[in-house]
């Protein structure tokens, strides 16, 4: 198998970047598709922590060619900050980093209009991480919207920021209008040395044999048609969205593993039918620091949830799972799977993407023994308690996919691959 989607199947924030950083070692190419810097990418190596927003989670090994996709909007502002953090930290991007000509701009005016909708809104806030996603998306769509290509041709670039104020009926005095355009073209100068086709490459490299992986940002249930609209986010973070946002066919995509936490978080607003209100929420959000690593926000924290599993699972058509942040479990008496909904007095076990139904949904729960043991320092499924070795059994069979990878700890050696 040459290329691998390593894909998010909840709410986000499933560990993919660890998940990503672990395959990094094997692989030759690390490729973001969608999203942008609403990312908050955690990585641990050799006892320092990394946060990546836009840079895929290749970038600390320095073997792999990093590439940002067409489908990533761009915060070239934010994008550079990260870049420098980086390199004052040794981890250097010259020659390893692509980003596709074609990215679409987040702008400072994105952002104030993200942060407006969500003061303004009445009701149905769906709480962003206000870092202009869905503004950048919706022009981008709009077709007034600007990419990064657009930075390298001065005259085009000052008449569509003119376009785009307009359209948005936002007003900026001509020195404001000129200090925006000198900005972005000295980002652009900086970021001229790593712009690309990276549609062309991937193709050429993956026909050569080289190892591609596909970094999915956010999750399934976050997806834009998919997930629990209006509550997502704006971009497809379903496999769909590799093609698209990469620039290759989908037979491209060799293999996908569908990453999933051993229970459920979700920040942001929307529906979330295991969430749990009380006790063990407040256990289970300290062990596991469920805060956002992009805004700090407290997770919200529930069981897992196998209707909303299986329907990401069969939606992406995974190969298997990586089960994250088993560890974060230990030391709870019991543990709760959903396994299907009570909907107006009926049992439902497909998962009702109409939100109506689903804010009636009573979740029905199987309780599964807990486990009392420390397991951040198995590396082998045999060495887990018993009753953890069960859990994952009753995730792979409501899931009907093997599980491949265990995660029980932040670093890189807390990993257990099931096939080895
Ligand atoms: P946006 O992507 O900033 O527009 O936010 C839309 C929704 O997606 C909100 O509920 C966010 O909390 C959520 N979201 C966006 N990015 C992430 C992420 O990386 N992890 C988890 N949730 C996210």
């Amino acid at each position: 198998m040459s290329s691998t989607a390593v894909l998010g199947c909840l709410w986000g924030d499933e560990a993919k970047a660890k998940i990503v950083d672990v395959l990094g070692a094997n692989a030759d190419i690390v490729v973001r598709f969608q999203g942008g810097s609403n990312a908050g990418h955690t990585i641990y190596s050799d006892g320092q922590k990394y946060i990546l927003h836009t840079l895929p989670s290749g970038i600390l090994y320095p073997h792999t060619v990093c590439v940002i996709g067409s489908g990533v909007v761009l915060d070239v502002f934010s994008l550079l900050e990260e870049m420098q953090a980086l390199e004052q930290r040794g981890i250097h991007l010259q020659d390893r980093l692509l980003i596709d000509m074609r990215a679409a701009l987040v702008l400072p005016l994105h952002k104030d209009l993200d942060a407006a909708s969500e003061d303004e809104a009445q009701q149905y806030k769906i709480g962003t991480t206000r870092r202009g996603i869905g503004p950048a998306y919706a022009d981008d769509t709009a077709r007034v919207g600007l990419r990064l290509n657009d930075l390298y041709h001065g005259e085009y670039l000052a008449g569509r920021l003119d376009n785009l104020y307009r359209y948005h009926h936002q007003k900026s005095t001509v020195q404001e209008m000129e200090t925006l355009i000198n900005e972005l073209k000295e980002a652009g100068e900086k970021l001229q040395p790593y712009v690309a086709q990276t549609d062309t490459y991937l193709r050429k490299k993956y026909a050569a044999g080289a190892r591609i992986l596909f970094e999915g940002a956010q999750g399934t249930l976050l997806d834009l048609t998919y997930g629990t609209y209006p509550f997502v986010t704006s971009s497809h973070t379903m496999v769909g969205g590799i093609s698209v946002g990469a620039g290759i066919p989908f037979k491209m995509v060799d293999k996908i593993i569908g990453v999933y936490k051993a229970y459920a978080t979700r920040v942001g607003e929307g529906p979330f039918p295991t969430e749990l209100k009380t006790a063990p929420a407040e256990q289970i959000r300290q062990q596991g620091n469920e805060y956002g690593s992009t805004t700090g926000r407290p997770r919200r924290v529930g069981w897992f949830d196998a209707v909303a599993a299986k329907y990401t699972s069969d939606l992406n058509g995974l190969d298997s799972l990586a089960v994250t942040l088993l560890d974060v479990l230990s030391g709870l008496p019991e543990v709760k799977i959903c396994t299907a909904y009570q909907i107006d007095g009926k049992r439902i076990t497909d998962y009702p993407s109409d939100p109506f139904l689903l804010a009636k949904a009573v979740p029905e729960f199987i309780s599964l023994n807990g486990w009392e043991d420390d397991i951040s320092a198995c590396t082998k499924v045999g060495a887990l308690p018993k009753s953890a070795q069960d859990y994952i059994i009753a995730i792979r069979d409501l899931l009907k996919v093997p599980v491949e990878i265990i995660s029980v700890g932040h670093e890189r050696g807390q990993t257990i691959f099931l096939n080895s």
